[in-house]
């Protein structure tokens, strides 16, 4: 390496399951795409999730933790599985405290239909037809971090809490990206709550609506989550920014792969605070198809793509990226799970032999 060539530091915590083998097909893409650029890429591979609980008893061990805060981009596989179950303390929760301590609050996940999958969908084409959304997820408060948690007592009384919170603080910067995303996009934003029965999404209501004023070009409507559930399968093309806390996007995006056909195509990027951004697809390790070397890699693939975008700020390396995969989908080349017969890394070979400079490496 020489001293005037650019490098992208990144961790990669590939995790469980099928983390490793779709983080290895996606890795591939971006070194071939940085290469074309001039950029090296400086990998620290490091352990999170049920690895890392089997290797030091941590499922974020401080190592892992330390380097992903001082690298340029975190990559993330996926974390859990069967095997780990019943541990004291799960794979989940070192991801949980990865996200936090990245200060990653703000989790794009795009939902786009790519041209040849609409027939994978459970949904009729003309239903589908111009569904292209955005979502901007909550990512590092809610019920997911509230306090006190747990299940005490012994059966017949066992008894467990969770508690969900939120501050003005958290809602107003959540809703500030929804906003500024939209003016980029259709200028529109879905706020979803449930602010007919809880406290924390009468405050989202309250505070997404004041800076919604802030942004008088934006459209804004609130919808409860319930009936958005029901709204996102009847007409999804509706939609242009959605906006809402950390377990509704949780559940909202799983709901939303199953539009594009698999729940393996779609990526995700999240940020916000001081921390580099952490980029993962939205899949989770799939311990059914593990090890069989039949994982989508499309969705981390795309995330690379999105990472080009935010991170490495080459637009044009990520559009080729996007364009590799379109054009592989269009050709049919696609893993079981889209009733495909390719593998993972068939597919990943396709995506970098479409890639502009993949040719030539
Ligand atoms: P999952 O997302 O792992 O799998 C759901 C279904 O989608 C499975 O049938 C799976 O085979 C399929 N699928 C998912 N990704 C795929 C891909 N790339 N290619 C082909 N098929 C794919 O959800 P789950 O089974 O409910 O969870 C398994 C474990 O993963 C749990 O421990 C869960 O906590 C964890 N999880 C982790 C993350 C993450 O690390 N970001 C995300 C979601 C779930
Ligand atoms: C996701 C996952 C995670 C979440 C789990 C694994 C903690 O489902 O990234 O969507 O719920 O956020
Ligand atoms: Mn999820």
């Amino acid at each position: 390496m020489t001293g005037d060539r650019q490098a992208l530091r990144l961790t990669v915590l590939a995790g469980d399951g099928i983390g490793p083998e779709v983080t290895g097909a996606a890795l591939q893409v971006l070194e071939t795409a940085l290469q074309s650029a001039g950029i090296d890429l400086v990998r620290s591979p490091q352990l999170i999730g049920g690895a890392a609980l089997d290797a030091t008893g941590d499922p974020l061990p401080e190592a892992s933790l330390s380097a992903a805060c001082s690298a340029d981009a975190v990559f993330l596989g996926a974390v859990g599985g069967p095997a780990w179950d019943s541990a004291p303390v799960r794979p989940e929760a070192g991801l949980l405290r990865l996200r936090s301590g990245l200060g990653a609050f703000a989790n794009l996940r795009p939902v786009r239909v790519w041209p040849g999958l609409e027939k994978h969908s459970p949904l009729r084409p003309e239903v589908l037809r111009g569904a292209d959304l955005l979502f901007i997820r909550e990512l590092t408060g809610g019920i997911y971090f509230g306090r006190p948690k747990g299940v005490a007592g012994e059966a017949p009384n066992r008894h467990s809490v969770d508690t969900s919170e939120y501050s003005e603080m958290e809602v107003r910067r959540a809703a500030e990206v929804a906003f500024r995303a939209a003016r980029q996009r259709r200028s529109k934003v879905t706020s979803v709550d449930k602010a007919n029965v809880l406290a924390t999404s009468q405050l989202w209501r309250q505070v997404v609506t004041e800076v919604g004023q802030e942004f008088p070009d934006v459209s804004l409507e609130h919808c409860l989550v319930d009936s958005f559930a029901l709204r996102l399968l009847q007409q999804p093309g509706a939609f242009d920014v959605v906006v809402t806390e950390n377990l509704f996007g949780d559940i909202l995006t799983d709901e939303a792969g199953a539009l594009t056909g698999s729940l393996g195509v779609l990526p995700s990027a999240s940020g916000g605070g001081d921390g580099p951004w952490l980029y993962e697809p939205v899949h989770g390790s799939a311990p059914d198809i593990a090890g069989k070397g039949i994982a989508n890699p499309l969705g981390a693939i795309a995330t690379v793509a999105l990472l080009l975008r935010l991170t490495v700020k080459r637009e044009e390396l990520a559009a080729a990226v996007e364009e590799a995969v379109a054009a592989v989908i269009a050709e049919g080349l696609l893993t079981p799970d889209l009733g495909g017969s390719e593998s993972t890394e068939s597919v990943t070979e396709a995506v970098i032999r479409r890639l502009p400079v993949g040719a030539a490496a």
